[in-house]
C-alpha cells in the first residue's frame, strides 16, 4: 500500500552503542499517523536494534543487502533466514554503493529480490543515474533499464511488497540534492513505467522515495511533490536530531 515513508540507510557508520542509542531514539518518538520509519542497520547491530523498534510498530528495520542464495558455503556472506531471525522487515536491494562498488548487476539484483520476496520479506529497490547520464539528458533510459532489468520480472502481487527509491548518484553524500522538479519528473516517469508494466491500481499503490542529500531543510520541498513519497536518507539520518525533523516532514 503507498504510504509515506523516512527510511535511514546508515551504510558502514556507527558502532553498536551509536547504534542501539540512535534505534532506542527514534523508536521513542510519536511517529505521525500516515508516516511509516525504516531503518537500515549494519548487519551486526541489527538483533539489538531491533529491541528497540519492536517497540514501535511504525519502525521497522531494514538490512542493507542480502546474499541470494538459502544458505550454504558463502564465507562473509548473510542469508534471508539469518536476516529474518534477527527481526528484519525489509531489504535494500541495488543501491547504487552496491552496483558500483561491487559490480552488482541486473540480473544479481533480480535474483536477490526473487529471494527476498520468496521468504515473505519487502524489497527497497534502489535506481538512479550517474552524473554523466544526467548531464546528457538520458535519465530516463537509464533509470528505465535498471527497472526492466532489475525489478520488472516479478508479478503484480510481489510489486505490493516492492518500494522503489529513486537515487541519482550525483546527488548520494554529495550535498547536491536534486530540485524537487527533477525528483517529481522521474517519481512521475517512474510511475508511469509501473502503470505501463502492472496497470494503474499498481502504480498508484507504489511508493516511490527519492534519495540523494536529504536533509531537514529540504525534506519538506522534497516531499511535498505529487508523485515523492518519501525519502531514503543516508547522512542525515545518523542522528536523531537530523532524522526525526525529516520523519515530520510530511
Ligand atoms: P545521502 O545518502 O543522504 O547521504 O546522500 C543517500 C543514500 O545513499 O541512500
Amino acid at each position: 500500500m503507498r504510504k509515506n515513508i523516512a527510511a535511514g540507510n546508515w551504510k558502514m557508520n556507527l558502532n553498536l552503542d551509536q547504534s542501539v542509542e540512535l534505534a532506542h531514539q527514534v523508536s521513542k518518538e510519536q511517529i505521525p499517523n500516515d508516516v511509516e520509519v525504516i531503518l537500515g542497520v549494519p548487519y551486526p547491530f541489527l538483533y539489538s536494534c531491533s529491541l528497540h523498534t519492536n517497540q514501535n510498530n511504525k519502525v521497522h528495520l531494514a538490512a542493507q543487502n542480502c546474499n541470494e542464495h538459502e544458505k550454504g558455503a558463502f564465507t562473509g556472506e548473510v542469508s534471508l533466514d539469518q536476516l529474518i531471525s534477527v527481526g528484519v522487515d525489509y531489504i535494500i536491494i541495488g543501491h547504487s554503493e552496491r552496483r558500483t562498488i561491487y559490480g552488482e548487476s541486473d540480473e544479481l539484483l533480480a535474483q536477490k529480490i526473487k529471494t527476498v520476496l520468496s521468504k515473505g520479506l519487502k524489497v527497497i529497490f534502489c535506481c538512479g543515474e550517474p552524473l554523466n547520464i544526467r548531464e546528457g539528458n538520458k535519465q530516463e533510459d537509464f533509470v528505465a533499464n535498471q527497472l526492466k532489468n532489475g525489478l520488472f520480472n516479478i508479478s503484480a502481487e510481489n510489486l505490493k511488497s516492492v518500494i522503489i527509491a529513486y537515487e541519482p548518484i550525483w546527488a548520494i553524500g554529495t550535498g547536491k540534492t536534486a530540485s524537487p522538479q527533477q525528483a517529481q519528473d522521474m517519481h512521475a516517469f517512474i510511475r508511469n513505467a509501473v502503470k505501463n508494466q502492472y496497470g494503474e491500481a499498481a502504480s498508484k499503490e507504489v511508493s516511490i522515495l527519492y534519495g540523494g542529500s536529504v536533509k531537514p531543510a529540504n525534506a519538506k520541498d522534497l516531499f511535498s511533490n505529487a508523485d515523492v513519497d518519501g525519502g531514503l536518507v543516508g547522512g542525515a539520518s545518523l542522528k536523531v536530531e537530523s532524522f526525526v525533523p525529516i520523519i515530520n516532514s510530511f
